[in-house]
Formats: structure tokens, C-alpha cells, sequence
């Protein structure tokens, strides 16, 4: 993989935008800062990126714009990234869409952004998870958050991760590539966070309020709504709610 670090930058998402066409073709370039500047989350909201302590990694990579379940492919780096947290031992979530969550607070998050130049989509995968932070910088993001250091009381060596997060990324894209997300659905199923909760869910439009049931084969969110219907969701953002 090819890989470029950077000491500070803006975004490694709006850093890999702007420099994408001198990236090698045919293979995934990863860019890795160790501060960001303005780092962006999903629904225009800001991610705290603070020197030194965490990842903030972009994916670049081409696919064609006929990829099967090609916009789910948040969801792959979002397994990728539990996996490996799976195998420190650590009991990661999916919080739908691609949220990571440890012990019901968000440690991580990816910013999937597509540019289609037809026959070929541009994909700028952003993750960025929260390794060293301690909490009083955590303390300032507006949703319970945690980091691998407060969860576990050690240091992480960040680089390392980063590698071990490449490898598996690689591996599940081959897979993803070759047969779409259905080779991933039982475990998107498994680690799927609030399974059973009642809960909140944006759709950009309406607010809908249900039960959180299930993935489906294409990546979408099954709710149970409370009128007893069963209603599907390709986007949003949900939340715990009391009952
Ligand atoms: C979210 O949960 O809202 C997504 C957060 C994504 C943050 C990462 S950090 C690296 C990359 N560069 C950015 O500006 N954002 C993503």
C-alpha cells in the first residue's frame, strides 16, 4: 500500500482530494497525519484531531461505479477497523452505519466520500480513532466518547495499529471486491450496537423512532417501528432513546 504520512494538514480527506490524480494507479494510497487542523465528520460535523495521540487516516482507492453496494463500503472499513480491535481483544460495535463503538461509546468514525468519474468512482475513505486521547480532551466532543488509553489504562503504539488496520482493510477489500458486502452481513449482524434498543433514527427528512433489529444484505438498518411495520433505511443517523 502505498502510504504518505504527513506531520499536520488540514484534512487527510480534503489532502487526499486535492493531490488524488498524482496517486500511483491501480493500488490504494493511505494518508496518515499526525494533527489535523480542520478535520471533518460525517453531517458537516467537526472531529477533534489533537497532535499526536490518534489515528486520522484517508483511503484512497478507485473502483468501478458498477462495484455492487459500492456506497456501503464505509460499513468494510468500519468492520475492518472492529476486527482489529477484536483482535487486541477488545469487544468493538458497529454503531450504524459505521460508527465504532467500545462499551457503548464512540472510539472511532469514517467519513465515506465518492467522486464518480464514470467508468471509475474515486473513494476517499476517512477513519479516524481516538488511540491515546485522555479524557479531558474527550470531554469536549458533544457525544459520549472513549479512546483505546481510557478504556484499557496503556499506551498504544498508534503506527502499529495503523499497519495491522492496513493488512486487514486489504484483505476484506479483495473479498468486498470480489463478492459485495453478503460474505460480511452475518457479522455486520453480530457486532451491530443497540441491537434490541429502541431508538432514534434521522433520515435527513423525519425523524422515525423503532426498535433497532437487523442489517440487511445491502447494508441498510432494519427498525421495528412502534406501529408494528418493519422499515428499511439506506442512511441516517441513530440514536438511543428512552422508551
Ligand atoms: C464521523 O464519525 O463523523 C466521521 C469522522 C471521520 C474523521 C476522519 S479523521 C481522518 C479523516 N480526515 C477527516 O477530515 N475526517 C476523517
Amino acid at each position: 500500500m502505498h502510504t504518505i504520512h504527513l506531520k499536520t494538514i488540514h484534512s487527510t480527506n480534503t489532502y487526499a482530494k486535492e493531490h488524488a490524480a498524482s496517486f500511483p494507479h491501480g493500488q490504494i494510497t493511505c494518508i496518515y497525519a499526525d494533527e489535523q487542523t480542520a478535520g471533518r465528520g460525517r453531517q458537516k460535523r467537526s472531529w477533534i484531531s489533537p497532535p499526536n495521540v490518534n489515528l486520522y487516516v484517508t483511503f484512497f482507492l478507485q473502483l468501478p461505479i458498477n462495484t455492487p453496494q459500492l456506497t456501503s463500503i464505509g460499513q468494510i472499513l468500519a468492520l475492518s477497523s472492529a476486527s482489529c480491535l477484536h483482535k487486541q481483544g477488545l469487544s468493538a460495535q458497529i454503531k450504524w452505519p459505521n460508527d465504532i463503538q467500545l462499551h457503548g461509546k464512540k472510539i472511532g468514525g469514517i467519513l465515506c466520500e465518492i467522486d464518480f468519474y464514470p467508468p471509475l468512482a474515486n473513494l476517499f475513505l476517512g477513519i479516524g480513532l481516538n488511540v491515546n486521547m485522555e479524557k479531558n480532551l474527550l470531554d469536549q466532543i458533544d457525544q459520549p466518547a472513549t479512546s483505546l488509553f481510557v478504556e484499557t489504562n496503556k499506551t498504544w503504539d498508534k503506527e502499529k495499529l495503523l499497519q495491522e488496520l492496513q493488512t486487514q482493510f486489504e484483505f476484506d477489500l479483495k473479498t468486498f471486491k470480489q463478492k459485495g458486502l453478503a460474505p460480511f452481513h452475518a457479522l455486520l449482524n453480530r457486532l451491530l450496537a443497540m441491537k434490541g434498543k429502541t431508538v432514534s433514527l434521522f433520515d435527513g427528512q423525519k425523524t422515525w423512532i423503532g426498535i433497532c433489529d437487523s442489517i440487511t444484505v445491502n447494508g441498510e438498518l432494519c427498525l421495528h417501528l412502534q406501529n408494528g411495520q418493519i422499515k428499511t433505511f439506506a442512511s441516517g443517523d441513530i440514536s438511543l432513546r428512552a422508551k
